[in-house]
């Protein structure tokens, strides 16, 4: 439970993020009694034009996803306020300031956080403003007050430098909060108590014995309203540099020396940095772009990428990408790390496979049908981990088989996004930047990506493509064919 008192004044309050997110998260922990007695929130936005309004339309997107128990969404309510903002009018800011004056007035504020879930080209203009009116200093020394961003930092390493350089300004590393919704997923979190805490897995955590490792994460939905945003970022921005890197380091990053999240963060910069440039000599055998075509499902046309709204005619933004990467360490040299990711597949599925080597078999126990072992951590829809072990078949004439060890983590659980929102409040409120990404992983992260599109570029290479609610693209598959693998999800 969280026991200090806070303000959560939140930009973008009428927002999806706020509707599908950040309300059910704070619904929910009310409901786990996990906030303290007394909080505020402000939400601003300039949709809804009464508090009255804004409230019904909060509970109305939680109803539509949770079954609302009254005492409950009263709590909330009563906590929650509407103030009509425009990121532009400097009056706006000081009538902010006067109801946080207001809402501080004989208290001592313990928490301030500025969640800032607008679009990202505000984020250094709305921070100027909160410094400028001397929001951020009311009770607090300026430096003190939270900020909370949301993902993309930047649309490339040098406009993430430049976002970053407006925001060190004003709030101080210790403080800026930038969310990778993914860090706040069970499995997530679990990747380095399983590493860690199993001597089976940990000893063998390296080339000698890891064969390859392989990172998915398929999603079936298209791009939904998002197109403009999407048209211009692509899969490689959208998901590979946040969200897989992430994986990528924590599940290849090197034993960090104590649980800080400080020593967290250095290992998984390491891991950014050891990541090897794809030779362009053989760009192509590295990877795979493409975008879906449309399709008939059950009797239905399922739109082209191109025929989404906001989408041009002739965009050639890739909606699936699949790449083999190699990381230049000791641990992992030469060991290959496939990762895909894309829209509008079969089905919404994510996991990371961790396939061992089976070098250490006698022939005659392969020919008998004894086969690698794999370790298959599963992050979305179901949560889980699965064991694959050989085992003699019963009842055989010495044959053997390889059987499967099941943990399910939530099977009851079909969508734990609004969770991992719950876990991610919690934190920025009590301090802990654990499941956060501090500004040298975003860095060295977009370090990579720059290098990677420019080649992307410079190659001008050829952008395939799948039918939508499809498998995704052959070449993807030839990829690892060609290296005599399968990727796990099509097994
Ligand atoms: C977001 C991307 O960061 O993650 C979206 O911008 C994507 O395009 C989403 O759909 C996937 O998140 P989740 O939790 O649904 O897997």
């Amino acid at each position: 439970k969280i026991k200090d008192n806070f303000q959560f004044i939140l930009f973008g309050g009428t927002g999806d993020l706020a509707h599908n997110k950040i309300m059910p998260a704070f619904y929910n922990m009310l409901k786990k009694d996990i906030l303290p007695e007394t909080f505020t929130i402000i939400a601003t936005g300039r949709r809804y034009d009464s508090q009255r309004e804004y409230l019904a339309e909060i509970k109305k997107s939680l109803s539509s996803n949770i079954k609302l128990d009254k005492r409950i969404w009263q709590l909330l309510a009563a906590n929650i306020e509407y103030f009509e903002l425009n990121f532009k009018d400097e009056a706006d800011f000081l009538a902010l300031k006067k109801i946080l004056k207001q809402k501080s007035a004989g208290k001592t504020i313990h928490n301030r956080l500025f969640y800032l879930a607008t679009a990202p080209g505000f984020f250094a203009e709305i921070a100027e403003n909160l410094k400028k009116f001397n929001l951020l200093n009311l009770g607090f020394e300026d430096r003190d007050s939270k900020l909370v961003i949301e993902k993309p930092f930047g649309s490339d390493l040098d406009s993430a430098q430049q976002l970053n350089k407006s925001l060190s300004n004003i709030f101080s590393e210790k403080n800026i909060f930038r969310i990778d919704h993914y860090l706040g997923k069970e499995m997530i979190q679990n990747i380095m108590v399983i590493r860690l805490s199993n001597p089976i897995f940990r000893a063998l955590w390296n080339k000698d014995y890891i064969d390859n490792i392989q990172i998915y994460l398929n999603e079936s939905e298209g791009v939904k309203n998002r197109g403009k945003y999407y048209d211009d970022t692509g899969v490689v921005k959208d998901m590979i540099q946040n969200h897989m890197l992430q994986i990528l380091s924590l599940i290849t990053m090197e034993e960090p020396d104590d649980l800080s999240s400080q020593e967290i963060s250095r290992k998984k910069v390491e891991v950014f940095k050891e990541l090897a440039e794809i030779n362009l000599d053989n760009f192509d055998d590295h990877i795979v772009r493409a975008q879906y075509t449309g399709s008939k499902k059950d009797g239905q046309e399922i739109k082209s990428y191109r025929e989404e709204n906001s989408i041009p005619d002739n965009s050639m933004t890739s909606t699936f990408i699949a790449l083999k990467l190699f990381l230049n360490n000791q641990r992992w040299q030469d060991v290959p790390i496939y990762i895909k990711s894309g829209k509008r597949l079969a089905k919404k599925e994510a996991a990371i496979a961790v396939e061992f080597n089976d070098d250490f078999h006698q022939s005659y126990l392969k020919e008998k049908g004894s086969e690698s072992n794999l370790l298959l951590i599963k992050i979305q829809p179901e949560e889980g981990i699965s064991l694959q072990f050989n085992t003699r078949k019963p009842g055989s004439i010495n044959r053997i088989v390889p059987v499967q060890m099941e943990f399910c983590h939530s099977c009851e659980q079909l969508f734990n996004s609004p969770e991992s929102y719950e876990v991610l409040i919690h934190d920025m409120i009590v301090g802990d930047k654990t499941l956060f990404t501090s500004w040298e992983e975003v860095y060295y992260s977009w370090k990579f990506i720059d290098k990677f599109m420019q080649k992307c570029e410079e190659e001008n290479i050829n952008l395939h493509h799948y039918p939508a609610l499809s498998q995704g693209p052959k070449a993807a598959d030839e990829l690892l064919a060609d290296d005599e693998r399968q990727w796990w999800d099509k097994k």
